[in-house]
């Protein structure tokens, strides 16, 4: 079994960036809410070491979550981040208390000691950068632990048991913003937990398509494809695991980039000869949307059309057991949460959510392991084309949210044209690959303009392009002007029905990436 580390969550909102950072070491690892795993299933997954991630509780509360007892007898390295190294201290009885002295954000770390975390990446006497968060310290040590590290608001910053391999740091490696941080965590999984660091693609793809077979045996399996990386990933794992024993199904809401619709088909029924049903079902989700005009009535119209389609499809080809899916691992984690209470919807996302319950399928989700650069990468390891692997992420209600107002053909079809000129500029720029996401939004606004001798009265069309790791928060990309004027001459000699090019700067929050 390949090695691997648990990391158990005590809620921080930067859990899913510990485990990032031990797959970037190749190390395997899961994340799992605190409190639900029982010592069973503790031992049964066989960890290598265990993190303790941090979390916004405080251990002088009352009732203030705790680790399971058994992490700390299973005989491996264990890490406490923030809380995590609060609640270890507690509970191996150290001291923890309120601090006056509270530290959010920059800090500076001065070794204090030698460690094995430490080689190679800190040397004792050195001051380094690191991120903080937090409110308690730790003001006793538990019996075994010395202080290896200190800061001025954290006396106690890094902590060290090297007898049971137990350490506690008060700061966040996983960030971006702690510059060790990777290195660290890099030394903790190898050096001290002996972790090969061998988990690749090539060896993932060897274990699903086992674990594929297994699960599928001589089933038949369908899979909708949306000419997006993860559906398509899935599709070909899945084939190049059980072959014709799959069957895709493409709903084509008409609502896809240009071009896009044919891409899908090309390389899937061409390239690599699965078998493939296109349904062009435009007209249908077209006639749905007329006349709508509020984005989440547009949202649900599409969500619940698209269901419609792929069951009728379903149920033409008959037979089928399971249903593929490319869910991915951020999906899958069940954070802690500890506001309680449903928190507001912003929008409701449309991804093939119903379908599973109302077609009554076994679910075969390989990517459910996997972070989106990791699908890439499978995706590379699989020999799809750079094209499809490296696109931006594109929303399943497709072009839809990016009218604003009622949607139609012709409004779509203009759309379609300047998106393609936008994408066209920023692939010639050399820029596609330094941004997340860019697109055209077709505002619900008419300008004049002048054109040659005449007045136009035209549309007016936005652009977006933004920055993002996770698509939660995003900053606007800072084009040069040159590089928007040319793009908005463009558009507006080539698009019949622009007169007017305007760049959007909002960043996420308070904006949202799309406009719907
Ligand atoms: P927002 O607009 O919420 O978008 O800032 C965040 C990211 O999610 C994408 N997005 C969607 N993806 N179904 C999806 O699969 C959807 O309904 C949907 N809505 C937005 C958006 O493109 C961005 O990457």
């Amino acid at each position: 079994m390949t090695d691997r580390i648990l990391i158990l969550d005590f809620g921080s909102q930067v859990t899913q960036l510990i485990a990032r950072r031990l797959r970037e070491a190749g190390v395997y690892c899961e994340i799992h809410p605190f409190n639900r795993m029982d010592d069973r299933a503790i031992r049964a997954f066989e960890p290598k070491a265990v993190i303790l991630s941090g979390g916004p509780a405080s251990v002088s509360d009352m009732g203030s979550p705790a680790a399971p007892d058994l992490v700390f007898n299973l005989g491996v390295p264990v890490l406490g981040i923030c809380y995590g190294q609060q609640t270890m201290c507690a509970q191996l009885g150290g001291t923890v208390e309120h601090s006056d002295h509270r530290e959010f954000g920059r800090a500076d770390v001065e070794v204090s000691g030698t460690s094995p975390l430490f080689d190679g990446v800190w040397r004792p006497g050195g001051h380094y950068q690191v991120w903080m968060s937090h409110g308690d310290r730790v003001t006793k040590l538990p019996p075994g632990f010395r202080v290896v590290g200190t800061s001025p608001g954290a006396p106690f910053a890094v902590l060290a048991d090297e007898k049971r391999r137990f350490y506690g740091v008060m700061f966040h490696p996983e960030v971006a913003h702690t510059p060790d941080g990777g290195k660290l965590l890099n030394r903790f999984a190898k050096a001290i937990a002996g972790c090969k660091g061998d988990w690749t693609m090539a060896a993932f793809r060897q274990q699903s398509i086992a674990a594929i077979r297994e699960q599928v045996g001589k089933g038949r399996v369908i899979c909708g494809l949306s000419g997006g990386v993860d559906s398509s990933v899935a599709a070909v794992l899945i084939h190049e695991a059980i072959g014709d024993q799959l069957t895709c199904i493409f709903v084509d809401h008409g609502l896809l980039r240009e071009g896009e619709s044919k891409e899908v088909v090309d390389l899937f029924r061409g390239h690599y000869n699965i078998p493939l049903v296109h349904r062009d079902a435009s007209g249908l989700f077209l006639e749905r949307l007329a006349g709508v005009d509020d984005p989440e009535k547009k949202r649900k119209i599409i969500g619940a059309t698209f269901i419609d389609v792929f069951d009728q499809e379903a149920h033409k080809i008959g037979g089928a057991q399971f249903l593929a899916q490319g869910t991915l691992y951020p999906d899958v984690i069940e954070s802690v949460s500890f506001a309680g209470g449903p928190s507001v919807t912003i929008k409701s996302h449309h991804n093939v959510g119903g379908l599973p319950e109302r077609m009554k399928l076994k679910l075969v989700e390989p990517l459910r392991e996997l972070f989106k650069d990791e699908v890439r990468a499978l995706g590379r390891e699989l020999g799809l084309p750079e094209s499809l692997v490296g696109r931006h992420p594109f929303p399943g209600p497709g072009l839809a949210i990016r009218v604003p107002g009622p949607v139609d053909r012709t409004k779509l079809d203009l759309l379609r044209r300047a998106d393609a000129i936008y994408l066209d500029e920023i692939r010639k720029a050399g820029l596609y690959d330094k941004i997340w996401q860019a697109f055209a939004v077709l505002l619900p606004v008419r300008s004049v303009g002048v054109m040659g001798d005449g007045r136009t009265y035209d549309n007016v069309l936005a652009l977006r392009a933004v920055t993002s790791t996770d698509g939660m928060t995003a900053d606007s990309y800072p084009f040069p002007h040159e590089f928007l004027a040319r793009v908005a001459t463009r558009i507006i000699n080539q698009v019949r029905g622009v007169n007017r090019v305007v760049y959007d700067v909002t960043s996420k929050p308070p904006g949202t990436i799309e406009w719907e």
